[in-house]
């Protein structure tokens, strides 16, 4: 049983001294898993690709998620082991693909594995690792794991459809897109793992259906903030620290936030200049980018951006403000929200 002081539970007919984790005991934790994990089996022109890209690291955002929220709810840290290492295969997965999809050269300041090893494979070592996912989730059975299953599976497909919403969006003139589609397309695409993370954290841990839905909302929130401020990256990160080439939403065609919001604080003149800059198939790609970066310069836009990025911030923690537990196990949390405000990379 979970004590609410977060520091002593009681497991059996024994008392355990569980010292409250902070950030980096989870982070530190995490790289452990996948240090120790073995990634390279026969054949390896498939798993090669999976090896490169899970050891590249990246921020680990969501098997962190996953084990602090098992921790809010009095969970066991070596229970969730195997979900961890399957949450963030997944998200490595997505990435594989992604990256094929929206032609990015670079990612975690490396190419990417459709540029070292070809389509083909960005293909199939993808498959490979969303099943690979799958494998890790079944290596720790739990009395809730159909549960767990199920939120993992309904995540899956919610992020693809979020995925060829952006796509379409692609083909769609910026005019044409609203604010509210966009939003429903992020929540999709990006914030459903988050909180599917943090979701399935407290499930193993039995947490209550309230509490897991208060956790949910706050996973939604972060991950809105964090995929806006992606967007804001991708137009003005520097590639040398955000690790991917910038501008490659507005090569792309995206509708992102900033396109979609610059649109809303142009005057007529610039609504026309943007509309034809993203309308005009032969322009050259990267005068594309800075044509619209110098609009969006003009425009004013990078401080309303900034403001809408902090306004799903604030939201997501006063949702974590709402649920019932312990305050120096919600911590860690708040630290990763407030390590991912005005992040870099
Ligand atoms: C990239 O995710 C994809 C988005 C949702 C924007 P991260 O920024 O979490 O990627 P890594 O794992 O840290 O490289
Ligand atoms: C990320 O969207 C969504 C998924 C990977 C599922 P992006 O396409 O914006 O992510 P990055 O910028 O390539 O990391
Ligand atoms: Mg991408
Ligand atoms: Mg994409
Ligand atoms: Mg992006």
């Amino acid at each position: 049983m979970h004590n609410k002081n977060g520091k002593v539970a009681l497991w059996g007919n024994q008392y355990i001294f569980n010292m409250a984790h902070t950030l980096n005991d989870y982070l530190r934790e995490v790289e452990t898993l996948f240090k120790e994990e073995r990634f390279i089996f026969d054949p390896k022109e498939l798993y090669e690709p999976i090896d490169y890209t899970l050891r590249l690291g990246g921020k680990r955002i969501r098997p962190t998620l996953l084990l602090a929220a098992n921790a809010l709810f009095g969970g066991r840290e070596e229970e969730v082991r195997g979900a961890a290492l399957g949450i963030e295969t997944f998200h490595n997965f997505t990435l594989l693909h992604d990256d094929l999809m929206d032609r990015s050269p670079l990612r975690r300041g490396q190419p990417t594995v459709y540029t070292k090893w070809g389509d083909n494979t960005a293909v199939l070592s993808g498959d490979t690792m969303f099943a690979l996912a799958w494998r890790y989730f079944l290596r720790q059975p739990t009395p809730r794991l159909r549960e767990i299953l199920n939120c993992f599976n309904e995540t899956a497909i919610e992020v693809c459809e979020g995925q060829q919403k952006d796509m379409n969006f692609e083909k769609r003139a910026i005019g044409d897109v609203s604010l509210e589609e966009y939003m429903d397309m992020i929540r999709q695409k990006t914030a459903v793992l988050l909180a599917g993370a943090l979701k399935i954290g407290a499930l193993y841990a039995g947490a209550p259906d309230g509490e897991i839905e208060k956790l949910y909302a706050f996973g939604l929130h972060l991950g809105l903030a964090f995929q806006l401020q992606d967007d804001l990256l991708d137009g003005y990160g520097d590639t040398a620290v955000f690790g991917k080439k910038t501008g490659q939403d507005i090569r792309d065609l995206k509708k992102n936030y900033l396109v979609l919001r610059a649109l809303q604080l142009s005057s007529r003149q610039q609504a026309d200049e943007l509309t034809r800059l993203f309308g005009d198939a032969a322009l050259d790609e990267d005068e594309r980018v800075v044509r619209v970066m110098a609009l969006y310069d003009a425009i004013g836009l990078k401080p309303s951006v900034e403001e809408a990025i902090g306004e799903e911030f604030r939201a997501a923690g006063e949702c974590l403000g709402r649920i019932d537990a312990d305050e120096t196990l919600k911590a860690p949390l708040r630290e990763l929200t407030a390590t991912l405000v005005g992040r870099k990379k």
